[in-house]
Order: C-alpha cells, then sequence, then structure tokens
C-alpha cells in the first residue's frame, strides 16, 4: 500500500476544507474549487501518480480520491450557498431598494380606429346576409386588371403608380380582383364584401397612403337593378352615420361596371352648407359603384342574359376619417398612443 498517497490524501482534504472555511467571498471559494478541483488541480495531480500503484492499490487510492472530492463538494456547495445569500442580503441593504413603491403599470392597448370601422361595416353587412371573402394582396394582373375588363393601356395600368413584381403579378391596387376571384368559384345568388388592404404608390400626405385598406361588395342575381344597389348604399351609410346623412350617386365611369356611379356623402361637419373639411362643396366623395358590366359576367361563366349585379368599393380609412371628425390620414398610421386610445 502506497501509505504516501493515502496521506497525501487526507493532507490535501484538510487543506481544502480549511479553504472553503475560510473563503469569505464567491471570488474566493471559486478560486479554492479550482486549485484543488480543477484540471490543473492538486487533486487531478494526484491522481496522475496512480500509475506507479499495483493493480490491488489503485481502486483503493481511486476510491479516497472519490471522497476526498465528495467531500469536498458537498462542503462547497453549502458554503456557496451561504456566500450567496449573504451577499445579497448586504446588496438589499447598501443598495437601498424599496420593495413597497409601485410596480411599472403596463398600459392597456385598444382597438385601432380603422378596425373599429370595419368592423362595423362587416357587422351592418353581416346582418343584410352578406358573407365575408378574402383574396391574396400580392395578385395577379388578371383578377386585378384584365377580367374585370381594364385591358393594356388603360391608365389604372400604369406602372407610376402600382408595384409590379413582375408583368404579371403585383400588390393589388384595389379588392375588386376578389369579385372575379368569387365569380370564377360561386355562382349566383351572390352577396359578398371583401375587406382588405390595397397597394399604390402614391406620396404620404393628409389624404394618401401607399397603403390603405378597402372594402368590395358584390351582389350578383337574377332581376337586380341600379335601385337595389341605391338602397343598399342608402341602408348602409344610415346605419353607419345616422338618419340624417343624404347620398349623392354622380355619374362616372369604371371600366368593370356600367352604368357607374361615385357617390357623395353629404359633409358631416356643416351638413351640407359648405365649410373648409369639404371644402365649400357640402359633399365629400366616398366611394365607387355600378351595376357589374356584362363582360365581366360573361369572363366569369355567368350569363348576363339572366343575371345581373351590382359591385362597389369603398375606401375605410375615409370612412374612418368622416367617422371621427379627423383631417389628417396620416395621424392613423404614426401609432401615436395618446392619438389610439381616445376612440374605444
Ligand atoms: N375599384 C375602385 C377603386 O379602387 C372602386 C370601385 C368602383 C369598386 C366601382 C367597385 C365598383 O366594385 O363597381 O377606386
Amino acid at each position: 500500500m502506497d501509505i504516501n498517497l493515502k496521506e497525501q490524501l487526507a493532507e490535501l482534504e484538510r487543506r481544502a476544507l480549511s479553504a472553503i472555511e475560510a473563503a469569505d467571498s464567491v471570488k474566493a471559494i471559486e478560486d479554492a474549487r479550482v486549485a484543488f478541483l480543477g484540471k490543473k488541480g492538486e487533486l487531478t495531480a494526484i491522481l496522475k501518480q496512480m500509475g506507479k500503484l499495483s493493480a490491488e492499490e489503485r481502486p483503493i487510492i481511486g476510491q479516497a480520491a472519490n471522497q476526498v472530492r465528495e467531500t469536498f463538494e458537498g462542503a462547497y456547495s453549502k458554503k456557496i450557498t451561504a456566500l450567496k445569500n449573504a451577499d445579497m442580503l448586504s446588496r438589499l441593504k447598501t443598495e437601498g431598494l424599496d420593495i413597497t413603491l409601485p410596480g411599472v403599470r403596463r398600459k392597456m392597448g385598444s382597438r385601432h380606429p380603422l378596425r373599429i370601422v370595419l368592423d362595423e361595416v362587416k357587422e351592418i353587412f353581416a346582418s343584410m346576409g352578406y358573407t365575408m371573402v378574402y383574396g391574396p394582396e400580392v395578385e395577379e394582373t388578371k383578377y386585378v386588371f384584365d377580367m374585370l375588363n381594364t385591358f393594356e393601356g388603360h391608365p389604372a395600368r400604369d406602372e407610376q403608380d402600382t408595384f409590379y413584381i413582375d408583368d404579371k403579378t403585383l400588390l393589388r391596387t384595389q379588392t375588386s380582383s376578389v369579385q372575379i376571384r368569387t365569380m370564377l368559384k360561386n355562382k349566383p345568388p351572390i352577396a359578398v364584401i371583401s375587406p382588405g388592404r390595397v397597394y399604390r404608390c402614391d406620396e404620404v400626405d393628409a389624404t394618401h397612403s401607399p397603403i390603405f385598406h378597402q372594402c368590395e361588395g358584390l351582389v350578383v342575381d337574377k332581376g337586380l337593378t341600379f335601385g337595389d344597389l341605391k338602397g343598399t348604399l342608402e341602408a348602409f351609410f344610415k346605419r353607419l352615420y345616422g338618419n340624417d346623412i343624404k347620398l349623392r350617386f354622380r355619374p362616372h365611369h369604371f371600366s368593370y361596371t356600367e352604368p357607374s356611379a361615385e357617390v357623395d356623402l353629404s359633409c358631416f361637419k356643416c351638413g351640407g352648407k359648405g365649410c373648409g373639411f369639404c371644402k365649400g362643396e357640402g359633399w365629400i366623395e366616398m366611394l365607387g359603384c355600378g351595376m357589374v358590366h356584362p363582360a365581366v359576367l360573361r369572363n366569369c361563366d355567368i350569363d348576363p342574359d339572366v343575371f345581373t349585379g351590382f359591385a362597389f368599393g369603398m375606401g375605410i380609412e375615409r370612412i374612418t376619417l368622416m367617422r371621427y371628425e379627423i383631417d389628417d390620414m396620416r395621424l392613423l398610421y404614426e401609432n401615436d398612443t395618446r392619438f389610439l386610445r381616445q376612440f374605444n
């Protein structure tokens, strides 16, 4: 038996335990651990000499070495917990943490005004029997233009105000594309609205943004007339803005409707007399609409001699601005919570 190694281990254990005992900081005890148990530590150095031992001696010394390691680790973990607790207590004292101070209160968010208005628009149309449908924002030109009777060379296709991805793909400039997708999938009777984002290369100002929201409407059935369109929009706007609102249908041109109209609402601020908000007009332009063009119905395999339809497309921003008497559209996008929290 190699008395020497065994004695060395016992001596190491004594010194290690007293080092732990003496350690008065986390750093001191960590240093001790490295010095005794580390890769270049004393215990490793002793174990390196085990090669010299006989086969009988080796397990005995190995076991003794393990014992030393376990004893050390037990003492170490007790002491380090105590040191850390003491450290925390002294920091609590010296740093003067006041745990009775109130916490930081998180502010509640609120629904965005565009969302509030869109939810209301959806609710009104749902109550009139309309179904919600959605289409992609990255869209094919055939759905945004061609099948809506808007052929090559039409100013609406101008690259100046349209984000093209390639010749046949673009960020949709209008939700009217969903009309085509709907009529290709479903046959009349159809009554849908389709809200969503649209994109145009517009500079940001008080009334323009390159991204904005529209809500499209499409109804196709037997015997629908312009009277149905007028009645529908009138019922809708009276629900939204109250019974005093007046609608004015102005003849217009859209390639996918015939006849087409733009609809103005009496100014909510002056009631039609003319003021700064409506630029003295008494009216505010709200949306485009018309009777679905027979060519569009035919493109979707719907017989225009049997079915007629009407369609409309409105800007959600515009409805929101008017609803809350906001005179700058940029306020809707700046995410200033002082502005946003006024609406719920
Ligand atoms: N797509 C038109 C626009 O973006 C709005 C519109 C006009 C939609 C007439 C329609 C419609 O469905 O029939 O300005």
